[in-house]
């Protein structure tokens, strides 16, 4: 193997392209790539644009992998760190994937909050997701991604944050999609910090979970909005405010077991 980033010492795995067509059950797919098991104690995560990209972004992929070496470094119980990174071998290259990650069973991703029979549970698990999201900050992490695929609900209820290896991480910026920053600024017309910017991801979409609008429309409820962002990071004041707005009558049904909930956080 030639590329710089092969000479590692985390474990690297190259896999045959053909055996991605069939060989390894699929646990998620988008449309830059797909996350397969791999043997039940690890998963492949491909990223197809790396294929076209590497040869056209060389530093930026290489960028990447070193990124990615890093984060397997890191420790966090709430957080699934890259444990390796993937190669692929067809009859014509070889080259760079993406990484290696532990599979895990059971997992579930947020979207499932948004089950009616799991109304009473949203609150529990939007409040430790929030957690999360500040043990990420903690570890130098700014994820740049949070929505309802990437923070998973794990068999023992504990809330989980995926999907790390295009995080910003320490020194190293949003490799791949530099765009993912921007949220905060087009909320506020103003550019924020990165952190600012996940906060803003995260209310998005707990406002998402709450309200079963999987697009959530800014202008709709900006001034709603409004009040949130400036009661950030999600704290007793935002429990409050969601208290407030469950109080709506749209949202009735739930409104008691809920309103209950908030106030034993809130003790
Ligand atoms: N460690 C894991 N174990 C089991 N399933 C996982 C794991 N990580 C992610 N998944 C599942 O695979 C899906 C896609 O993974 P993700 O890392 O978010 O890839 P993508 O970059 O394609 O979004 C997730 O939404 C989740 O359902
Ligand atoms: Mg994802």
């Amino acid at each position: 193997m030639s590329r710089s980033i092969y000479d590692t010492t985390i474990p690297t795995l190259i896999v045959s392209r053909h055996d991605l067509g069939g060989k390894y059950p699929v646990i998620g797919s988008g449309c830059e790539g797909g996350v397969y098991n791999y043997n039940g104690k690890y998963a492949l995560k491909t990223f197809e644009l790396f294929r076209s990209m590497e040869y056209f972004y060389g530093d930026r992929v290489d960028l990447k992998f070193r990124k990615v070496e890093e984060m397997t470094k890191l420790k966090d119980p709430s957080i699934r760190f890259p444990v390796g990174i993937l190669g692929y071998r067809d009859e014509f290259m070889e080259g760079c994937y993406s990484d290696l990650i532990e599979y895990e069973a059971g997992l579930k991703d947020f979207d499932d909050l948004t089950l009616p029979s799991n109304k009473v549970r949203q609150i529990d698990y939007l409040i430790k997701g929030d957690r999360t999201v500040k043990r990420a900050h903690d570890v130098g992490l700014i994820i740049g991604d949070i929505k309802e695929d990437n923070m998973m609900i794990d068999k023992e209820g504990n809330t989980i944050l995926v999907d790390v290896d295009n995080c910003a991480y320490g020194d190293y910026p949003f490799d791949l999609f530099p765009d993912r920053a921007e949220c905060y600024e087009q909320m506020h017309g103003k550019k924020g910090n990165y952190k600012d910017n996940d906060i803003m991801l995260y209310t998005l979409m707990v406002l998402r979970i709450l309200f079963n609008q999987p697009e959530f429309k800014f202008g709709k409820r900006k001034s709603e909005i409004d009040i949130l962002i400036n009661h950030l990071p999600i704290n007793k004041e935002i429990k409050e405010y969601i208290e407030l707005l469950l109080s709506d009558a749209q949202n009735k049904p739930y409104v008691g077991p809920l309103l209950q909930k908030i106030r034993e956080y809130n003790k």
